[in-house]
């Protein structure tokens, strides 16, 4: 059929094939051009099918020809009906792997169930034996709970006081204010329960429990801090607090892996388009700005570059760089005073007329809409395409 994206608000309900496979070979292609000294080999990614953990999955692949497994919540195709994004993305990426005799398994269904998490550690007894990083990438706005069968929704509002600031539509371009209400009743426990550390540990307990982590093993999740404009909605806000937990989680679980000499770290990474950021208010209107000063500078990175710099100036050093809270830092050029001063300076200046022309609207865009294969160079989007990718075992 002929794929159209079709939004509503900051979804696309629509992905197409041909453009997620040219996005993934594209990351891909950076990956093998830029090499990596030293990496993982036998990885599990948690959230690997869009997003940071497609660049993690990537990097791990096509950086030290690791083992993956992936594991990601997506919507298989239907006749006249695309899959998610996130599915055609890892049709292209296990396409590739196996090319290259790369072992590469995926596993479709709610991470933060026992049920998958189960069928997730068998697959590595049998496939793996022992696992040396985990990459936990999950972005969600709900949780059912594997214990109660309670379903939590997180929120992204202020604590306290009501915010109000300057937003965009970025399909119309129309800035305007927006006002959020503050948090009530149990939002901030509730984004804690989704967003927060709880089920990053539950799957590293787990593995540890069946004995499947190698000597030396590393587990990474991926949080964001941000300027003092977004503070209020962003990490001062509902999921600032599930960040927080998320962030003192890694020294729970790193104490746990004590036996094994294990570590957990944080990666707090740049404000990119994705799937997630897009549904934040305020936020888009910050990276549109933040892009066009970072693109002006030469330091602009998509998900894959950060991912890069992560492995290869990070992670896999004999001592692994990290601020004052133990975090490691590749929001480092976002969070530039230079770089920030400037976004501060024009988001005063922000208006409808003007945003075009002083922030990066068409790169927000043109990110936004490649994210589900769509404007994607050298993609013949006129042509006939198979909707029914099929990954092999799903
Ligand atoms: P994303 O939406 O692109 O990816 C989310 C992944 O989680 C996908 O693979 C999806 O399939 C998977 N997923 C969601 N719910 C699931 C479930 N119930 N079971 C299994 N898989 C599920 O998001 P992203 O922006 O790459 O975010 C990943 C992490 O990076 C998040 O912790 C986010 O806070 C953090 N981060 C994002 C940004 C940003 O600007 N986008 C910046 C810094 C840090
Ligand atoms: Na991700």
């Amino acid at each position: 059929m002929i794929i159209e994206p079709r939004t509503r608000g900051f979804i696309c309900t629509t992905a197409h094939p041909t453009g997620c496979a040219e996005n993934v070979k594209a990351q891909i292609g950076y990956i093998k051009s830029k090499g990596l000294n030293k990496g993982p080999k036998k990885v599990l990614v948690i959230g690997a099918s869009t997003g940071f953990g497609l660049a993690s999955r990537i990097t791990s692949a096509f950086g030290s020809n690791a083992s993956t497994i992936g594991v990601f919540f997506e919507k298989p195709p239907s006749e006249g009906r695309t899959a998610s994004t996130g599915w055609y993305n890892t049709a292209a990426f296990e396409t590739e792997a196996h090319k290259e005799g790369l072992y590469a398994k995926s596993i479709n269904g709610d991470a933060f169930s026992n049920e998958i998490k189960a069928k997730t550690l068998e697959l590595i007894k049998t496939d793996l034996g022992k696992i040396d990083m985990v990459v936990y990438s999950l972005a969600s706005p709900v949780r059912t709970h594997p214990e109660t069968g309670v379903r939590y929704k997180s929120t992204l509002k202020p604590i306290g006081n009501s915010y109000t600031n300057k937003t965009v539509d970025f399909h119309t371009g129309e800035v305007k204010d927006i006002t959020i209400a503050p948090a009530e009743g149990d939002d901030v426990a509730n984004t804690v329960t989704v967003m927060g550390g709880e089920d990053w540990q539950l799957w590293i307990d787990a593995l540890q429990e069946a004995d499947l982590l190698s000597e030396n093993f590393k587990t990474v999740a991926y949080s964001y801090i941000g300027p003092k404009l977004t503070e209020p909605v962003y990490r001062k806000g509902t999921i600032g607090m599930a960040k927080d937990h998320l962030e003192e989680t890694a020294f729970t679980i790193t104490e746990s892996l004590k036996q094994i000499n294990g570590k957990a770290y944080i990666s707090v990474n740049k404000a990119l388009v994705t799937q997630s950021s897009a549904a934040i208010p305020v936020i888009p209107l910050y990276i549109s700005l933040l892009y066009k000063i970072m693109k002006r500078e030469g330091i602009h990175e998509g998900c894959i570059e950060q991912i890069h710099r992560l492995y290869q100036d990070r992670l896999f050093l004999d001592a692994v760089p990290t601020d004052e809270q133990g975090r490691i830092r590749i929001d480092d050029w976002e969070m530039r005073a230079d770089v920030q001063e400037q976004v501060a300076k024009l988001w005063q200046e922000a208006t409808t007329e003007n945003l075009s022309k002083i922030g990066d609207l068409e790169g927000y865009r043109t990110d936004f809409f490649n994210l589900f294969g769509f404007h994607v160079e050298g993609v013949d989007y006129k042509e006939d395409t198979n909707e029914i990718v099929r990954i092999p075992g799903l």
